[in-house]
């Protein structure tokens, strides 16, 4: 495990745990406030964020800053990361191997942030952090609290823009963390 993010971030530079690192043109370890109170985490890197190096700056990252924008919480104040780092071909959804391989670089990025909370965006990040038994239809909008980090799942950003009556729920979701945000 390593102290500051830049060295995790040096080490997933050149990581070749697994094929995902093939066809990968940057890795995204995050990006954030680094003693932030909340973390957002997706599935992984899109073709924007591969070109950028960046996590969530093409469509869904737009929705997302937009939310972010109407509800008072700024990009500034949370922390950015997903479940893999390099892109998956076409965006497919990250393979358990991979998501596997990829775990442990977000475990430490979790122990240096120390967030009092997880916002988890859709399905990858929800089942891998929180258990295969869970589903993000039943989950989102609950608190769940583990080990003194309180969870929220909610919709990934970029299932919003395949169906916009998701876009409530995820606005409510959002307005739940604005308010827990109050108590730290
Ligand atoms: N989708 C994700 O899950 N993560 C990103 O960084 C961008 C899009």
């Amino acid at each position: 495990m390593y102290e500051k993010l830049e060295e995790i971030n040096e080490v997933v530079r050149n990581c070749t745990k697994c094929n995902l690192c093939k066809n990968r043109t940057n890795t995204v370890l995050g990006s954030g406030n680094e003693n932030a109170k909340v973390m957002f985490i997706g599935e992984g890197p899109g073709a924007d964020e591969d070109k950028i190096g960046e996590p969530f700056v093409g469509k869904a990252g737009k929705l997302m800053n937009q939310a972010f924008l109407g509800i008072g919480i700024s990009r500034e104040e949370v922390y950015i990361s997903n479940i893999v780092k390099c892109r998956p071909p076409n965006n497919r959804t990250p393979l358990k191997e991979e998501a596997e391989a990829c775990l442990d670089y977000l475990r430490n990025q979790v122990m240096i942030i120390k967030p009092k909370i997880i916002v988890l965006l859709g399905n990858t990040a929800l089942k891998n952090i929180l258990g295969e038994e869970y589903g993000i239809t039943a989950s989102r909008g609950k608190w769940i609290e583990k080990k003194g980090i309180k969870y929220l799942p909610t919709f990934h950003p970029a299932a919003l823009l395949r169906d916009e009556s998701k876009k409530i729920d995820f606005w409510n979701d959002l307005k739940l963390v604005k308010k827990e945000l109050e108590n730290y």
